[in-house]
């Protein structure tokens, strides 16, 4: 049987803008919500979760390791209380989405990479370097530990265009 999948929560839960805790345990609870979050991402489709995403006051995200945007044959990762080390100079702009803020997606900039020190679902701790797709997921997914929206780097005129838009989203939550 494979690992159920949770219920998303979407722009305007206030689960979004908190810092999510740091996880404690590395046990079998954790193993199952790291399983679940998988489960979901595949089933959403998405290269990226974050606990917070799931209703989960935890700093834990999952992501697809991918060389470049579309790349199929990118394996997931468990990361469990990431802390970045280093940013590169060097930014790059690309169309970001969100599960969490379906139909609306935007241009964010980002540094190019990163270095990131975390621990896997088992406790032990990794130091990780990466660029591209992989590094913005990451960014991205680290951002929502820390109640941070891609729409937050938006320009005016944007975060304008899309206001009608979030409104409609704040309602899935009550669906
Ligand atoms: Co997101």
């Amino acid at each position: 049987m494979g690992a159920s999948v949770l219920k998303l929560r979407f722009y305007g839960d206030p689960i979004l803008r908190r810092r999510a805790n740091e996880a404690r345990a590395f046990d079998d609870a954790l193993r199952d919500v790291a399983d679940a979050m998988l489960a979901t991402m595949e089933h959403e489709e998405g290269v990226g979760l974050a606990a917070p995403q799931v209703g989960l006051d935890l700093r834990l995200l999952v992501a697809l390791a991918m060389k470049e945007p579309g790349d199929e044959e990118a394996e997931p990762v468990v990361i469990v209380n990431p802390e970045v080390l280093a940013r590169s100079r060097d930014s790059w702009v690309y169309e970001e989405g969100c599960l969490s803020i379906p139909g609306v997606r935007g241009d964010v900039t980002r540094p190019e990479r990163i270095t990131l020190r975390y621990h896997d679902v088992d406790g032990a701790e990794h130091t990780l370097e990466a660029e591209g797709m992989f590094a913005r997921i990451l960014q991205h997914e680290i951002d929502h530990l820390d109640g941070k929206l891609f729409i937050d780097y938006l320009s005016t005129a944007d975060k304008t265009l899309i206001k009608p838009k979030l409104r409609a989203i704040a309602k899935l939550n009550h669906e």
